[in-house]
């Protein structure tokens, strides 16, 4: 078992102790300082070993220091690492070409990290309005949504607590119940210029759009000449199993705009807005632009992961029904498990108790996880964990739940 001896260590102490004086406080972090990682375990700077189930907030994908992953760092850093969007490089047109080639849509933006990749897309939205009529710049959103921090994406994110301390925020945005088809279709109107929802709100506690849902909101944006807008930044790019979490809709709803980001290239800072021909249309020359967005490095790296995640998917399926059906059996034996919900490596354990203690009970036993909405314990784990990985979980989740006092 691991205790959390990162604190107690003098290095670890120092480093915590630095970002206290030096770092804006915003963040809350666990106490733990990681130093490396390999595969699907991170080990702290004392050495200890613990199994990533969380991967930077579904950020690691291919968990950590994937030989591939790191050959194409090594090579490209040595080559190119930022051109700026001046210049071509290679590697670009050849994700975007990959991305249009899984997704059904046609168009790439890149950008640095999901909420300015949203950015985009808000702009698309308000753009492809203003030109049928100045007064078509609504944007439907829903409730308990989360969609970043910039004050965009702010501006759409279903949650007061998140917006509260920056408002007013953008003008137009109405909020809707999720999966509830009469609101949607009372609130759109010729004004709506988009309709933006989350497959799978993984902020929001691990809850799935239902199908019915989204090909209504598809249907409603066709009627009204709105763009229909996925945000697949934390629910897409394999986690589900599929490429992205329209494609478990059979048939596939496509959406006009497509916005992805935390997978996409393991771990270096990469966003995209992918459009049909219709939505890419509305952002014309000098209309937006990113310094950084869509660097050589980061490019070659999304393609490199893009390659190897085509064979990933079943894996993805199996072992994401594999832990599913082991945390169902935990759920049977204990009653404060209201619900297991997911799809793919993307699961959600929704209970009637709070998680914190839990997430650092798992962390003392060595499994990083994390809680989101207090009650729901979130499992995100690398696309490359197996049967075996979530072995390991599950057993140290049974003996946390065990040991809960109202067992
Ligand atoms: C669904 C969704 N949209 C947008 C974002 C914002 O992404 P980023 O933190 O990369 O800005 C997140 C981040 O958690 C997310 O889960």
């Amino acid at each position: 078992m691991n205790s959390a001896t990162s604190t107690t260590t003098s290095e670890a102490q120092q480093i915590i102790e630095r970002e206290r004086e030096f770092l804006v406080q915003n963040y809350s972090r666990y106490p733990l300082v990681l130093e490396r990682g390999e595969g699907c375990y991170v080990y702290d700077v004392d050495g200890n070993r613990y199994l990533d189930f969380i991967a930077g907030i579904g950020v690691n994908a291919l968990g950590h220091a994937h030989p591939r992953v790191v050959a194409v760092i090594r090579e490209q850093a040595a080559l190119l690492i930022h051109s700026s969007n001046l210049y071509y490089h290679r590697y670009q047109g050849a994700l975007a070409r990959k991305l249009a080639q899984v997704s059904g849509l046609q168009r790439s933006f890149f950008a640095n990290s999901g909420t300015e990749a949203i950015e985009g897309a808000l702009k698309m939205v308000r753009s492809h309005g203003n030109k049928i009529d100045a007064r078509k710049f609504e944007i439907l959103s829903l409730d308990n949504s989360f969609h970043g921090r910039t004050l965009g994406a702010l501006s759409i994110t279903g949650q007061a607590k998140y917006r509260r301390d920056f408002e007013p925020l953008l003008a137009g945005v109405k909020f809707l119940p999720p999966n509830d088809l009469g609101a949607l279709e009372g609130a759109v109107s010729e004004r709506t210029a988009g309709i933006v929802i989350e497959w799978i709100q993984g902020e929001g506690g691990i809850f799935p759009v239902s199908h019915q849902y989204a090909r209504k909101a598809r249907a409603l944006a066709d009627q009204y000449n709105a763009l229909l807008v996925f945000d697949e930044i934390q629910c897409g790019v394999g986690r589900p199993g599929t490429w992205f979490g329209y494609q478990l809709a059979d048939p596939v709803v496509l959406p006009d705009v497509m916005v992805a980001a935390k997978p996409l290239a393991c771990g270096l800072p990469l966003g995209v807005i992918v459009a049909n021909e219709r939505a890419a249309a509305a952002i014309g020359s000098g209309m937006h632009g990113s310094t950084f967005g869509g660097s050589a490095l980061a490019c070659r790296v999304a393609l490199e992961f893009l390659d190897i995640l085509d064979e990933l998917l079943p894996s993805i399926r199996r072992v994401g029904k594999y832990f599913r059906a082991r945390l169902e059996d935990l759920a049977g034996k204990h009653s404060f498990i209201r619900e297991v919900r997911g799809q793919g490596l993307m699961i959600g354990v929704d209970m009637s108790v709070p998680g914190k203690q839990m997430v650092l009970d798992a962390q003392a036993r060595g499994l990083l996880i994390n809680c989101t909405h207090d009650t729901v314990l979130r499992f995100l784990p690398p696309y490359i964990a197996t049967e075996k990985e979530v072995d390991e979980a599950v057993g140290i989740l049974a003996s946390i739940f065990s040991a809960q006092p109202s067992q």
